[in-house]
């Protein structure tokens, strides 16, 4: 891998290809990668480091990289661990270096790893300069922790953007989006953007997806700066894609949606499943993009990368206990906590003697303000299109 970046900005980041769940939740299919840089000049930054099961391939290119200089600053961006917690290792090999952050970030440094010394403390807006450049921090609060900043290299318009911008899927090949672009096992991709895109969108959606209003807030403020380089801290390096990647952020953030509908059930004996099916193939008639996920047996992280994506829901889930079948309750309940806005919603499911799910899903949908594409279809035993006309739903979608 070219780890030259720039003049003075080198990648020092690595490819996990082995973990199963990135905070214990979200499959990588593809991998992803944990990035961290060096910028380098009279005096040299180090800018977030990675996760902890990387030791020895991490300072491997750190210590190549310095070309053995000791390293001046680490910059911590954010704390999450899997940018965090090499940090006592660095400051192991390099016992003369300063950590330069916020104070939200100075307790969690304690707390995590027991560092209390060698703190710079910065603000929003504070520069440190490295000699003929400087950098410049300013805060983003809740995107997606309290204590995420971001640092600017006005120098050379690049952002250090932390987790913002970021994507699942390890970036083998060229880090740099405008060469050859390798999303882990996807293979070269012609675009690196469209190569990225679904994995960019799951990762907002399921890590992300709650502070909309924060990403809006940050994006306002950063919306002042010269940007043609950002350096998040998961996946590719965005030079020629810099537009395009802060579009995809502010549009997500605003919780806009492209016509499409993604369909999302939970089935006991394959009779909700059967009109889910149905739905589908009513919509693929007509033309209308849709996406099909079983919540019961599928991570829930796909489902939410195309609730995010479309602008209609359709759930479905047979009543159970007099109450909405659990996986599809979660899974509601989820939409609710990433306090999803605009979209519209369709209920749908089997009972066996009381109907209570397509009701309840329902009255879950108006409180997080979705309009009701109708009252929803609510059927006794097993699906037919007589007792439950898909194509009748498919038809109210397309308005
Ligand atoms: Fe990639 Fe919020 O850590």
């Amino acid at each position: 891998m070219n780890r030259i970046i720039s003049e003075r900005i080198r990648y020092v980041g690595v490819n996990d290809h082995s973990k199963v769940s990135f905070e214990g939740l979200w499959p990588l299919p593809f991998g992803v990668s944990y990035n961290s840089y060096l910028v380098i000049d009279d005096k040299i930054a180090l800018v977030d480091t990675a996760e902890a099961d990387f030791h020895s391939e991490y300072l491997s290119n750190v210590r190549e990289l310095t070309g053995g200089r000791p390293i001046d600053y680490l910059i911590v961006n954010h704390m999450e661990p899997d940018h965090s917690s090499l940090m006592k290792d660095i400051r192991e090999a390099y016992p003369d270096i300063h950590i330069v952050t916020n104070a939200k970030a100075v307790p969690m440094i304690k707390g995590y790893y027991g560092i209390t010394d060698n703190i710079i403390v910065i603000k929003e807006g504070d520069s440190l300069s490295l000699g003929h450049t400087t950098l410049t921090f300013y805060m983003t609060p809740m995107v997606h922790w309290p204590e995420t900043m971001v640092t600017y290299l006005a120098e050379e318009q690049t952002l250090f953007s932390g987790d913002a911008f970021g994507t699942f899927g390890a970036v083998e090949g060229e880090i740099v989006d405008s060469g050859a672009c390798l999303c882990g096992w996807l293979g070269k991709t012609e675009n690196c953007f469209a190569g990225f895109s679904d994995e960019m969108t799951r990762y907002y959606s399921n890590i992300v997806g709650k502070y909309g209003q924060t990403v809006q807030a940050a994006l306002k403020k950063l919306s002042g700066l010269e940007i043609k380089r950002i350096c998040s801290t998961h996946g590719p390096v965005w030079e020629q894609y810099v537009p395009e990647v802060i579009g995809r952020y502010d549009s997500l953030s605003r919780y806009e949606a492209e016509k499409g509908v993604c369909i999302a059930y939970a089935s006991m004996y394959g009779n909700t499943e059967k009109a889910a099916k149905a739905l589908a193939a009513e919509l693929a008639k007509r033309g209308v993009r849709c996406s099909l996920h079983n919540i019961g047996a599928e991570n829930v992280s796909y489902a939410y990368r195309d609730v995010f994506k479309y602008d209609t829901v359709a759930i479905g889930a047979p009543t159970y206990n007099n109450d909405i079948f659990p996986p599809a309750y979660n899974f509601m309940y989820g939409i609710s906590a990433r306090l999803v806005k605009n979209r519209k919603f369709f209920a749908f499911g089997s009972y066996t003697w009381a109907g209570a799910s397509v009701r309840l899903l329902n009255e879950m949908a108006v409180k997080l303000g979705f309009e009701l594409v109708s009252e929803g279809m609510s059927f006794a035993q097993g699906y037919s299109a007589d007792k439950c006309s898909m194509a009748s739903v498919a038809e109210l979608m397309m308005k």
